[in-house]
């Protein structure tokens, strides 16, 4: 795959696939269709997701129940790990035979797992009865996608090798009102050895800066209240801008929106963690006190096999800075287990790092071996009992350091933005602090939405339990 450096934003392109949604919307609109879309893996994806549920939508589709009624199924998958790829294919098994019965459902399968060429091959052999299959570089274009698929009724499967330009302004469904997510950057330079998203997902690009601020803007006016700012690794945010521009420049920007309460941001990349970053991040009261900085391994050689471009010493020193910089500041983590040659005393490394950091909570994984990255046709793949072992290990360091830090905050007054009816009783809402903690709460009304000053009464490993007051 070849780099590119200009980026081009069409607002015209946007305009043709509007164009294409009205004129579906037409011909649909007595057929009553319904939409099933299901959505995998991280962030990204589920953001993606609210793009296509926003063009579903304005081509007359409306949202069903449940799989089984839907007219048109489409998954939004994920290969990161093995594991997502195989629920794809275990759901892929039982949608061929309702496809037997009734050939007019459509199906379409979309988004990273797509981009591989194993996984292509493997659907146009085994489960041709997919009616149309699109990338991660393309999805604006699903309106023109389906127009052909209904016009030529022949399975249509349009995947990039590279993306070509950032298309603004489409439609997008939001899952909450009161928060979401805005894209700040697409792709990753980094080449993690084990990681596949640099080839699904293509080099890195930014977009331009007063198109997120207009978008986040824009959410404010709506009553967004938080926005989660994404990116592969914002830390690197802005080198493909002209004039360059860095994360800590747009954080600044997003932090001082008139109106917006809380900003979040992931993924970090340690390596990239600037000291002005720092400062900013200590100096908004807007930018929650809540990082994730995956560091995926302790051990400094594992880190050096893996490509990440940092030691133990060099995340630690990084932490220890945050911290001095950010005294309330909750840490999160990313940790794989079980990388090529991985030793025991590497892992102890690892457990090293998670005793001294003390992450609030952390997403543990157990390496999965990805064709096509180069970590793949490394020597020392580790025996899966030891591997096991080790992750259970992990848990059982991580779990009651987050059960001390939760404990710790019982008799504090913590304000939370209230985001769901909880699912532990009647009344009882959850929400979340600046830092990212969970709360339960009885609430005497429905405050989803609202920020509201509750006391933290009790605890346990991974929430709080708090009253209103
Ligand atoms: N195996 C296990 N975990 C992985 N991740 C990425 N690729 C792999 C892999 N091949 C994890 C990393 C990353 C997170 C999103 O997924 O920890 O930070
Ligand atoms: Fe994958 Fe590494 Fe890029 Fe994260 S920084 S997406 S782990 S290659």
């Amino acid at each position: 795959m070849s780099e590119r450096k200009v980026v081009t934003v069409t607002t015209a392109e946007a305009k043709r696939q509007n164009d294409i949604m009205l004129e579906l919307a037409q011909h649909l609109q007595d057929k009553e269709l319904k939409y099933w879309l299901q959505t995998f893996g991280c962030q990204m994806n589920a953001h993606d997701s609210e793009k296509i549920e926003g063009m579903l939508k304005k081509m007359g589709y409306v949202k069903a129940n449940s799989e089984n009624e839907a007219d048109f199924i489409l998954y939004n998958t994920c290969c990161v790990r093995e594991n997502a790829e195989l629920k794809i294919f275990g759901k892929l098994g039982h949608l061929k035979s309702r496809k037997r019965k009734n050939p007019n459902l459509m199906i379409a399968l979309c988004g990273c797992m797509m981009q591989q060429d194993i996984v292509l091959d493997t659907l146009k052999k085994k489960y041709n009865f997919v009616d149309m299959i699109f990338g991660t570089y393309n999805i604006y274009k699903l309106p023109e996608l389906l127009q052909t698929r209904f016009e030529t009724q022949e399975n249509v499967i349009d995947i990039w090798e590279k993306h070509e330009h950032i298309v603004e302004d489409l439609p997008s469904i939001r899952k909450h009102n009161f928060k979401s997510c805005v894209n700040i950057m697409y792709g990753c330079n980094n080449f993690c050895t084990y990681c596949i998203v640099p080839y699904v997902r293509g080099r890195e690009r930014s977009r331009e800066l007063n198109d997120i601020l207009d978008d986040i803007k824009k959410l404010v006016n709506d009553g967004v209240v938080e926005i989660m700012l994404l990116g592969q690794n914002v830390n690197s945010y802005g080198k493909t801008l002209t004039p360059p521009l860095n994360f800590a420049n747009l954080l600044e920007h997003v932090a001082q929106i008139e109106g917006l309460k809380r900003v979040r941001f992931m993924t970090s990349h340690p390596k990239d963690l600037s000291d002005e970053l720092i400062e900013v991040m200590a100096k908004y009261p807007t930018i929650c006190d809540n990082l994730h900085l995956p560091f995926q391994s302790g051990s400094s050689k594992v880190l050096k096999t893996m490509n990440r471009g940092y030691t133990k010493e060099d995340y630690l020193e990084l932490v220890s800075k945050i911290k001095l910089a950010i005294p309330h500041i909750t840490l999160t983590s990313d940790i794989i287990v079980g990388f090529p040659d991985e030793t025991e005393e590497d892992f102890e490394h690892t457990l090293d790092v998670v005793k001294e950091v003390e992450f609030i909570s952390a997403f543990t994984f157990i390496y999965s071996k990805r064709t096509g990255t180069p970590a793949a046709t490394m020597n020392g793949q580790v025996d899966e009992t030891v591997v096991k072992d080790r992750f259970n290990r992990l848990i059982a360091t991580l779990d009651p350091i987050s059960a001390r830090i939760m404990n710790s905050q019982i008799g504090k007054t913590e304000t939370i933005l209230v985001e769901e009816i909880s699912k532990n009783g009647n009344n009882i809402y959850s929400g979340r602090t600046d830092a990212g903690i969970l709360v339960h709460v009885e609430l005497p009304e429905n405050k989803i939405g609202q920020f509201v000053d509750v006391k933290i009464t009790s605890a346990k490993t991974h929430y709080l339990n708090g009253e209103l007051i």
